[in-house]
């Protein structure tokens, strides 16, 4: 069977995690796709950096202004609008035999799209769709959509797919395809780490790192109030607030550092293109979401540049990481439980380099670029509409 084009859409163009990812799939399949984003940024800059084909059809605020946080009479309201601007993607969508949503909103048009384009649509689903992140009429009504427009879902973990079929969604629709990660992007040179190290003057003092954007289920605040009784450690926090309801949050976490006097060690590094360097700068790379994390680059991520992980054990951070064995978990929001994690990693470090090594090997092998291609194209072989031959 003669490999089908697809083509990528995504609402958003700042760089998340999702749209990380689908940079890293797009570049697999770049000789017969195209990605699709409903505004411009940074995100579109890395896609024609790759030489990958990108189109922006802008949306109208009335759908942009959508969010996580929205009501779902908000979301209602948009509907009309979604339904208009999916006529907008038509014509480009009939030019692919397959249409990829990375995202809730890119789905929701994605859909109506793909009934008016006849072709078929696969949604990857980054989000868990429960409580702590989505209201349950929402949840409910993209898990209907799912079950009506699309022929796959394709899940970031088991945590994602479990939460998509208690929202309603048909698990025989799901398919679990894991991030892949490329491992020789985390081989830095000691060059490098010593420019961040010097950039923010570390010396010998321990350093535990933080690396996900800033926003309040994110949970960096429970670092600081961990790190508030331990004086000698510095705190380095990468990522900065991408959508607009998490400025707020990122100044209150700036401010927490000043009025507790920890400013001098608490360092706020901003987005980086490249956390590599930042991630070998740390004694220990920390996770600190208080909500379920659907899956979790940053864990991998730490992992695999060969620093011992902690992360809240909840959502696909558990499947990830097993406690005490290739990293620590501790209970979401726990201050406390964070702090001894830490006191006991800076005080056993024969035990945080084994735990270390065997996340570096887990990392390496479970979320490789390979699997990850292999599970997308498996997919997209499942759905191919049949071709006929004259
Ligand atoms: N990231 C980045 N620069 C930063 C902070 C984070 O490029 O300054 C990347 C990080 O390497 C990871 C992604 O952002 O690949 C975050 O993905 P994750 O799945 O951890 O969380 P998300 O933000 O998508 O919920
Ligand atoms: C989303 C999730 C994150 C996941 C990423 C890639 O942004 O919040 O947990 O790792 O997508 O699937």
């Amino acid at each position: 069977m003669p490999s089908p084009s697809i083509l990528f859409v995504d609402h958003s163009a700042a760089l998340g995690g999702a749209e990380l990812y689908l940079l890293d799939v797009a570049k697999h399949f770049r000789d017969r796709a195209a990605v699709v984003t409903f505004e411009n940024g940074p995100f579109v800059d890395r896609l024609q950096a790759a030489c990958i084909k990108s189109q922006v059809i802008a949306a109208p605020a009335s759908i942009l202004e959508v969010r996580r946080d929205s009501s779902f009479l908000r979301l209602v309201a948009a509907v009309p609008a979604l339904c208009r601007f999916a006529f907008q993607l038509v014509s480009t969508a009939r030019d692919y035999d397959i249409l990829f949503a990375n995202s809730q909103k890119s789905f929701l048009v994605t859909a109506i799209a793909g009934v008016l384009s006849r072709r078929p649509v696969i949604w990857n689903l980054h989000d868990l769709l429960t409580d702590d992140h989505f209201s349950a009429g929402k949840r409910h009504l993209v898990a209907r959509v799912a079950n009506a427009c699309a022929s796959r879902v394709i899940v970031n973990s088991e945590a994602t797919r479990k939460a998509f079929a208690s929202s309603g969604g048909r698990r025989s629709l799901t398919r679990i395809v894991y991030n892949g990660i490329d491992a020789a992007d985390f081989d830095v040179s000691p060059h490098d780490v010593q420019t961040v190290r010097n950039n923010f003057q570390l010396q010998s003092e321990p350093v535990v790192g933080v690396f996900s954007r800033l926003a309040s289920w994110k949970g960096q605040h429970v670092l600081l109030d961990a790190v508030a009784a331990l004086p000698e450690i510095h705190v380095l926090i990468v990522g900065d607030a991408l959508f607009g309801g998490d400025v707020k949050y990122a100044r209150t976490l700036r401010q927490t550092a000043e009025k507790r006097g920890m400013a001098h060690r608490v360092h706020f590094a901003g987005f980086q293109q490249n956390i590599a360097p930042y991630l070998h700068a740390c004694d220990i790379v920390i996770h600190t979401s208080t909500a379920p994390e659907p899956f979790g680059r940053v864990i991998v991520e730490g992992m695999l540049a060969g620093k011992p992980v902690i992360a809240t054990k909840a959502g696909g951070a558990r499947e990830i990481i097993t406690s005490e064995q290739n990293g620590l978990l501790v209970a979401p929001g726990d201050s406390a439980a964070l702090r001894q994690a830490i006191v006991s990693l800076l005080s056993k470090p024969d035990m945080a380099r084994a735990l270390a090594q065997r996340g570096r090997q887990e990392a390496a092998s479970r979320y490789s670029l390979e699997k990850m291609v292999e599970g997308i194209n498996h997919v997209f072989q499942s759905v191919a509409p049949p071709v006929t031959t004259a």
